[in-house]
């Protein structure tokens, strides 16, 4: 999405720029003095609606996570076992947040580029917004036109990036050309609460796997000689044997 009105929105006493009111979900974070503004609703996805907001001087991303009634937990039923399902619900949910708030703290120390963590509170998580050259919120991966070169370069970097959470043990798990967003300075990964373990998690050779061939799919359809590439078997039997020391960008020929 393209939002020029980003760099007048900065400035609160613009004309014509008006903060929307505030959604039920983010009046704690005003309470609590960590947003003053909320300036338009950004996307509404599967698991969370996202937010611009102003915090001071600063532009930043809200995520509001959704309640599981609203997400895949479809069970109904009726008192001592609605409260333990409840319970459940909300022990899985907290727990499946903080995975990404863990992760965004972890990756962004380990050199992954992925949004900048600020604060979560009440089930929202603050973030970076990311932006592009111009300003404007930065379009997804999957909205974008590529040339053969540019396919190849963002490729390389996704591959690179991958390769390096490897090494920190981390596998995205959902990662595809919908949560890679093209900021100003290459690509950033987002969108993190399914990241799972490298090294216990029984499926993650399968789910790297998966999550390659994501990105090697979309890639090929702009640089067709991408598709004969096969980094998935390649970083696994690295990782395996304790190569990954090796530098990121040494599995991209
Ligand atoms: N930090 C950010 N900066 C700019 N845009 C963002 C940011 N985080 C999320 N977005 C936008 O909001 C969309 C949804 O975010 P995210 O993928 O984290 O949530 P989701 O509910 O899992 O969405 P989906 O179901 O579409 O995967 C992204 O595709 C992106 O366009
Ligand atoms: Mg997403």
């Amino acid at each position: 999405m393209s939002f020029n009105l980003l760099e007048d929105a900065r400035r609160t006493d613009t004309p014509g720029i008006k903060p929307m009111r505030i959604p039920e979900r983010l009046e704690p974070l005003v309470e609590e003095g960590l947003i003053d503004h909320v300036i338009c609703q950004l996307m509404s996805g599967k698991e969370a609606t996202i937010y611009i907001v102003h915090c001071g001087e600063e532009v930043r991303c809200a995520k509001v996570y959704k309640d599981s009634n609203k997400r895949n937990f479809q069970h109904r039923a009726c008192c001592a076992e609605a409260r333990k399902i409840k319970n459940n619900r909300r022990t899985r949910e907290e727990a499946w947040q903080g995975i990404e708030v863990d992760m965004l703290c972890k990756l962004a120390t380990d050199g992954i580029r992925v949004p900048k963590f600020y604060n979560f509170f009440a089930g929202v998580l603050l973030m970076e917004l990311i932006t592009d050259a111009q300003g404007n919120v930065a379009p997804r991966l999957s909205d974008m036109q590529l040339t053969p070169e540019q396919a190849r370069e963002y490729y390389k970097n996704l591959i690179g990036q991958t390769v390096r959470m490897l090494y920190t043990g981390v596998v995205h798990g959902d990662l595809s050309p919908y949560n890679v967003l093209i900021g100003e300075r290459g690509p950033v990964i987002i969108d993190l609460p399914q990241a799972v373990n490298a090294t216990d998690h029984y499926r993650a050779r399968h789910i790297i796997k998966r999550d390659i061939d994501h990105l090697t799919a979309y890639f090929s359809r702009f640089a067709p000689e991408l598709a004969r590439s096969d980094y998935a078997d390649e970083i696994w039997s690295y990782c395996q044997y304790g190569k990954l020391q090796a530098p990121a960008n040494a599995f991209v020929h």
